[in-house]
């Protein structure tokens, strides 16, 4: 899981490259390198974040580069283990995101043909392969063909050659890899956002293709050899807005951000919103799939899809997804909700059910990505780049397009625009901060935490405990209030904060109850609430709203706390330790 990023130009491609790679670091951000071909090739490679490294770039200068953000799977964290790699004779330098599943088999019979390895990471074969065919065969599209044949796993790689020294070639498989193409320019890289400042012209490779771009021209082929002719997208310039304004964090902005990508979500093509629902219903078995904050949405489209729409289905993990395969054919329906689209056990269910015959639906962000280009049918959260490594805005617009559907599909006008409505109130939380922050500074020492709420709040008490986990690497729990008195009560003392979700629904005397019974105990409560009682230590006040809604809004506050919480406590909020925004390995 990391970023790569290739650029051919004019001009000095090195500050191109830095730039770019910044912006990919939300992929991974514990290493990184680029190299050139100048007469020679020369790279550069560092540990830590492309912002912590004072390195100093100006010798190296070049026309043609690769780069590469790193996020550990194969080998622990060192400049000999940060990409490029290179091979034996430092004559081509590779850039591989994925992994690949057969390195020790073909590094052991590289070894024995006399290859000498510097690295203990799994792509380092990448570029070892390609020098040993690249010798053999001098043809470059077979060398490509030939070790893309031989490599196993999933990837993305780009390499450059000293004795082509105007040429980049990559190619792709389960991992994304997007060709921008700029003026005199050409850009190959994990993601638009690397590239978006140069040009918005971009080509979206699918599975199983290979590109030789060289100055002035751009081979496409797929793993067969067949050329293939590609259609150039023109992406939206304000779609990629990456700056963080007059914020200190990505995260803080995206989450100040929600009243307007809340609205966007909304924003469907009626057609192609209909059509989805129409899927839906007609499903005689129908799935819902997702990761992370992604799947806590996934719980809550269970419980709205059944209540609301009258439509039963079954939401699984998507590494889980293996316990559903037997019941999964050609009458199933799978939903699967990504924000990046490259979450790669979201891939692996939706790949395993599309074998089977099964639809593929899906709710992303990223447009272009790899689950958008494999599903049926698409419907896009058109909440913008998200850079902060924690899902905030696009769970929000997650929840808002899940609560459309619902609705539409159980016709109900007015809630539609009741929904339609729901990011006026946003403010409401927003305008708490003070009292956010002086909640955060009272419990920034605890060490657990836990979070409670009973029906459509249980999955809010999920996402609650993990945003707080990710970002202030406090242990936290999430929990069904109603599951408290089966063990869990006996972890209860005066130095636990809880923070119980409890608007005035048909929840509230039960989730009341289980406050009581916690502050009974000793614990501190954090109330979450429309209605204030003693039983609160603090509360966060949620607006006067129909009780259907609260999960949107109630889930901003808990991201504010945890992110008040990690700032008191000095973590990174945007790049949380051991995390990356696109998951791409199992
Ligand atoms: C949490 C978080 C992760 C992701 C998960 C799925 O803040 O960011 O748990 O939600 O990795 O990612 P997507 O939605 O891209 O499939």
């Amino acid at each position: 899981m990391c970023g790569i990023l290739g650029c051919i130009s004019d001009g000095d491609v090195v500050p191109i490259l830095l730039n770019g790679m910044k912006r990919l670091e939300y992929r991974g951000y514990d290493s990184w390198g680029l190299a050139v071909v100048q007469d020679k090739i020369r790279s550069i490679k560092n540990i830590g974040k492309i912002s912590e490294g004072e390195m100093n770039l100006s010798k190296l200068k070049g026309s043609i580069g690769i780069a590469h953000t790193r996020w550990a799977t194969h080998g622990c964290v060192t400049r000999e283990n940060a990409h490029p790699h290179t091979s034996c004779r430092k004559e081509i330098a590779i850039v591989h995101n994925g992994i690949i599943e057969n390195y020790q088999e073909i590094k052991r019979s590289l070894l024995a043909e006399g290859h000498k390895f510097t690295s203990q990471t799994d792509s380092e074969v990448i570029a070892h392969l390609l020098e040993k065919y690249y010798h053999e065969f001098k043809d470059i599209k077979k060398v490509l063909l030939v070790t893309v044949k031989k490599i196993k796993g999933n990837f993305a790689f780009l390499a450059i050659f000293q004795e082509d020294p105007n040429m980049i070639v990559g190619a792709r498989k389960d991992s994304p890899l997007v060709i921008g193409i700029g003026k005199n320019s050409f850009f190959l890289a994990s993601d638009v956002l690397s590239f978006i400042e140069h040009t918005d012209k971009v080509i979206f490779l699918d599975n199983l293709e290979a590109v030789i771009a060289k100055k002035g021209s751009l081979r496409i082929f797929d793993f067969k050899g067949r050329e293939v002719k590609k259609r150039i997208t023109q992406v939206a310039w304000e779609a990629y807005d990456v700056s963080k304004k007059e914020f200190t964090h990505y995260t803080l902005k995206e989450i100040y951000e929600q009243s307007s990508t809340l609205k966007n979500s909304l924003y469907q093509d009626p057609m192609k919103l209909n059509k989805f629902c129409k899927s839906i219903k007609a499903a005689k078995k129908l799935f819902i799939t997702a990761s992370g904050t992604s799947f806590h949405a996934g719980l809550l489209a269970r419980y709205m899809f059944s209540k609301i729409s009258k439509v039963y289905c079954e939401a699984v993990l998507a590494s889980e997804s293996n316990q559903i395969m037997d019941w999964v054919d050609k009458d199933t329906v799978i939903l699967a909700i990504s924000q990046s689209g490259e979450t790669a056990d979201v891939l692996d269910a939706v790949r395993k059910a599309k074998e089977k015959g099964a639809k593929i639906l899906s709710i992303v962000n990223v447009i272009g990505s790899t689950l958008d280009r494999e599903s049926d049918l698409v419907l896009y959260l058109n909440c913008g780049p998200e850079i902060g490594v924690a899902a905030t805005k696009s769970f929000t617009a997650q929840l808002a397009l899940i609560y459309l559907l619902a609705f539409t599909m159980a016709n109900e006008v007015i809630s539609i625009s009741k929904l339609k409505r729901l990011n006026d109130y946003i403010d409401f939380i927003l305008k708490q901060k003070d009292k956010i922050v002086k909640i955060a500074e009272k419990y920034k020492d605890s060490n657990d935490f836990y979070f409670i709420g009973r029906s459509v709040h249980y999955p809010i008490a999920l996402e609650g405990a993990l945003k707080l986990k990710e970002l202030s690497y406090i242990h936290a729990e999430g929990m069904a209030a109603g599951e408290l008195k089966h063990g869990t009560l006996a972890l209860i003392d005066d130095r636990t904060p809880v923070v119980v979700l409890n608007p005035k629904d048909q929840t509230y005397h039960e989730t009341l109850s289980n406050a009581l019974e916690m502050k009974a105990r000793g614990a501190k409560i954090i109330g979450v609430s429309d209605l204030n009682n003693e039983v609160y230590d603090d509360l966060i006040i949620l607006p006067q709203i129909d009780e259907l809604f609260f999960p949107i809004i109630e889930v901003i506050p808990l991201q504010m706390l945890a992110y008040y919480i990690a700032i008191n406590r000095g973590a990174d909020v945007d790049k949380p330790r051991n995390l990356a925004k696109s998951v791409t390995v199992k």
